[in-house]
């Protein structure tokens, strides 16, 4: 029974007969997103939701944080419904497209986001530093968020998204836009962040993007799961063997040749040299340019960053998991345990408002100072904004 309870205990997402339909304004269906998904993310697992585009990746994140009503089937997030506060309070997420207030710098992004979880200043500073330092954007973190390089905004966006320690970080395409360093980055992130004991889920189109940091993932097409498991149960071909060796002489290879032919028909075996892939090649390419400290303005916060993250070394991970520690607070194992510094994000639409009306008025002041940007573009970004925390509001959609 203890057992059975451990093991539920350990389910963080549960999904059964999952559907998602959208209807037009005269209710009729107009498209049949998600159909009759069944899944289930288990603590700690970094699972990888992959399909083409319009497969229902996001429409089934969105469902994940309340933000979307499911049609039919039930979905439980920490064991309680995506639109239950507590369940908000452990989650982070990064949306397809970041809804950022594009006048607020990086570092005010990041202390506005640690305000709506209402962490003290010196928490949310503390915070906004190592995450700013995490993403490779202390350099930029005075810059507005509106000047930052689609690269940049995606950095900021997965720091937002750990502002408040989330025991479960949703990704959706998460290296959208970032250069090969910038991926390599974000997947030894998610990495570290799985040491941490973090759940992940990412969504993305880009198999090889993922690939490598994902321990399950979830094959969509047309709202249907064509493919589930380990990548090891879903990419092993069944029925062939590969040995590696290093460079044989020829007298060897010709014996193992004749070994060969003796036991196979001819052409059923092949000889060919592995290759590393173009992204190792790549990063080889540009890690050699900066030991030689080539000049290069792009690379130089890549440089920063895959030097804090991207080494593997036991000692050095510790210290990496050690920051992260501090970053994220005490350690947060199990779902019931409550963290009290962590207080329930009050994310009241009251507070929410005032906030937003403050930013509204202070933009305001400004561009009639500048009289640089006409007001509907403002107001966008503030209903943009809304949208995004409507989740938080508990808003419905
Ligand atoms: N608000 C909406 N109203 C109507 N249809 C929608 C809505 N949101 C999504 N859809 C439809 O649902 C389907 C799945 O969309 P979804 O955004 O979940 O795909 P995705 O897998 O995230 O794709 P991408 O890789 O392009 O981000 C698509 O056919 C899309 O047109
Ligand atoms: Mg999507």
């Amino acid at each position: 029974m203890a057992e059975e309870n451990d093991l539920r205990s350990n389910i963080i997402v549960s999904a059964v007969g999952l559907v998602k339909e959208f209807r037009d304004f005269w209710n009729k269906p107009k498209a049949k997103a998600v159909n009759d998904l069944d899944f289930e993310v288990r603590e700690g697992e970094v699972i990888g939701l992959l399909g083409p585009n319009g497969s229902g990746k996001s429409t089934t994140v969105k469902m994940l944080l309340g933000l979307l009503y499911p049609t039919a089937g039930r979905l439980t997030v920490f064991g309680k419904s995506p639109r239950d506060v507590d369940t908000k309070r452990l989650i982070g997420y990064l949306p397809e497209e970041s809804y950022m207030y594009k006048y607020l710098t990086a570092y005010e992004t990041l202390d506005f986001f640690g305000s709506l979880f209402n962490l003290s200043a010196l928490e949310r500073r503390k915070r906004a530093e190592q995450l700013l330092e995490m993403v490779g954007l202390s350099h930029a973190k005075n810059r507005p968020v509106g000047e930052f390089s689609k690269g940049m905004t995606r950095r900021i966006g997965l720091a937002q998204a750990m502002i408040n320690d989330p025991s479960l970080l949703i990704l959706d395409e998460p290296t959208s836009g970032l250069d090969p360093l910038g991926c390599r980055e974000v997947k030894d992130l998610i990495h570290l962040l799985k040491k941490r004991g973090k759940t992940v889920i990412v969504t993305s189109h880009l198999l090889s993007d993922i690939e490598d940091v994902c321990d399950r993932v979830i094959i969509l097409y047309g709202g249907k799961i064509r493919a589930q498991g380990t990548l090891n149960e879903l990419l092993t071909i069944e029925g062939t063997d590969r040995i590696t060796t290093p460079q044989l002489k020829p007298e060897v290879m010709e014996k193992v040749l004749d070994i060969l032919r003796a036991n196979l028909a001819d052409d059923s075996f092949r000889v060919d040299h592995p290759r590393m892939s173009l992204e190792e090649f790549f990063l080889d390419v540009v890690n050699k340019a900066q030991a030689e400290s080539v000049e290069t303005y792009g690379a130089r916060s890549g440089g920063q960053i895959a030097d804090y993250l991207s080494h593997g070394s036991e000692e050095e991970d510790q210290a990496r998991m050690e920051l992260l520690q501090s970053l994220a607070g005490p350690e947060e194992k199990k779902v019931e345990e409550k963290t009290p510094e962590v207080v329930a994000p009050v994310v009241d639409a009251a507070k929410l408002e005032t906030l937003s009306d403050d930013m509204l008025k202070t933009k305001k002041a400004e561009e009639k100072s500048a009289d640089s940007k006409p007001a509907e573009d403002y107001s966008e970004a503030n209903k943009k904004l809304q949208d995004m925390l409507s989740g938080l509001s508990d808003k419905k959609d």
